[in-house]
């Protein structure tokens, strides 16, 4: 049986298929990749969260403690009444940091693909913040053209964590921001946290922890392909490869072939070499000068930035910039 009689979720079968396109498109594609977006089915977001509970993955505690430490600043800067909308929610762990220091917020606007993950989320805030207004948005950030009018009136403060602007490509970062910074007005901000640049040793222990969570989340794509695409990828004839590329400022991860092998993917025969790789996920670093250029170019500036005393990472309030404050 190729796809299950009964849907858990609406968009269930909907997914599978474009699972299924995106992966031959990409494997049939040279050089070989497979959209990240893929990693995070129920076991990758578990591997995930597994993944920024380890030692070498400081970005997760990092940002967390810098919002611990400056909540209430934000919470000034963003003016009390406002309304907090975040892009690409997941379980909403760091927003709370927001959520317990901001005044009289007039709402919480997570917007998230998985609509099952947006519904558990959105009733344990409900739960948790008795009189927060939550307002969740499925669908996807990248190509999302309004808000919910309820928060019409409110000053609309955006959140982007865990340097997920990142796994953007530069260009895609630009139309990320360009995009939020029509969605949240021209009063609006933007809380935006960013990994920065530093020493290669580390950004690659990161990436490349010792308890092998990391290499076993970018396996999960080759186990869920063989559920849901009837594959037979061989977990132990393929290797997680992740390292620092200096030049070009990000992490690069791969699944790499360990052996000359064959594979079969939802039918179709896919031959790899031995040392072959498939793309999966870009990390790019950004310097302190490097957020204030790409913040140029998507129309806002830096009110303010905050970093830890390491230098690690950065959480950034952005402002859109004064002369395009005018345009409609
Ligand atoms: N936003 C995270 C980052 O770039 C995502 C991430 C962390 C990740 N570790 C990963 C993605 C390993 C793929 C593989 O740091």
């Amino acid at each position: 049986m190729n796809v299950p009689l009964l849907a858990t979720d609406d968009g269930e079968l909907a997914d599978r298929d474009a699972f299924r396109r995106e992966v031959l498109a990409g494997l049939g594609g040279s050089p070989r990749a497979i959209p990240a977006k893929y990693l995070y089915d129920a076991r990758g977001s578990a591997l995930f969260d597994a993944i920024c509970e380890q030692p070498e993955y400081y970005p997760t505690r990092t940002e967390a403690a810098i919002l611990r430490r400056h909540a209430g600043e934000i919470s000034d800067l963003a003016g009390a009444g406002s309304a907090l909308v975040e892009f690409g929610s997941g379980s909403s762990v760091k927003t709370r940091l927001l959520l317990d220091a901001m005044q009289d917020l007039h709402a919480y606007v997570p917007i998230d693909i998985s609509r099952r993950h947006l519904d558990a989320t959105a009733q344990r805030l409900r739960e948790d913040y008795p009189g927060l207004r939550v307002d969740p948005v499925t669908g996807d950030y990248m190509a999302l053209d309004a808000l919910p009018p309820t928060i019409d009136g409110a000053r609309r403060i955006g959140f982007f964590p865990g340097s997920t602007i990142g796994n953007l490509r530069p260009e895609e970062a630009v139309a990320f921001l360009r995009r939020a910074r029509r969605l949240l007005r021209a009063d609006g901000a933007l809380v935006l946290g960013v990994d920065l640049k530093k020493d290669t040793q580390r950004l690659h222990a990161a990436y490349n922890d010792a308890a092998g969570i990391t290499a076993q989340f970018t396996l999960n794509l080759l186990r869920r392909m063989n559920r849901e695409l009837e594959a037979n990828f061989d977990l132990s004839a393929f290797a997680h490869e992740a390292f620092y590329d200096e030049p070009a400022g990000r992490i690069e991860i791969y699944f790499r072939s360990l052996r000359n092998q064959t594979v079969m993917v939802a039918g179709r025969r896919y031959t790899f070499i031995e040392g072959e790789r498939v793309h999966t996920e870009y990390s790019y670093k950004y310097a302190e000068a490097d957020i204030a250029e790409l913040a140029r170019l998507g129309g806002f500036s830096i009110a303010h930035i905050w970093t830890d005393p390491a230098r690690l990472f950065a959480v950034a309030f952005l402002t859109q910039a004064q002369n395009e404050k005018a345009r409609p």
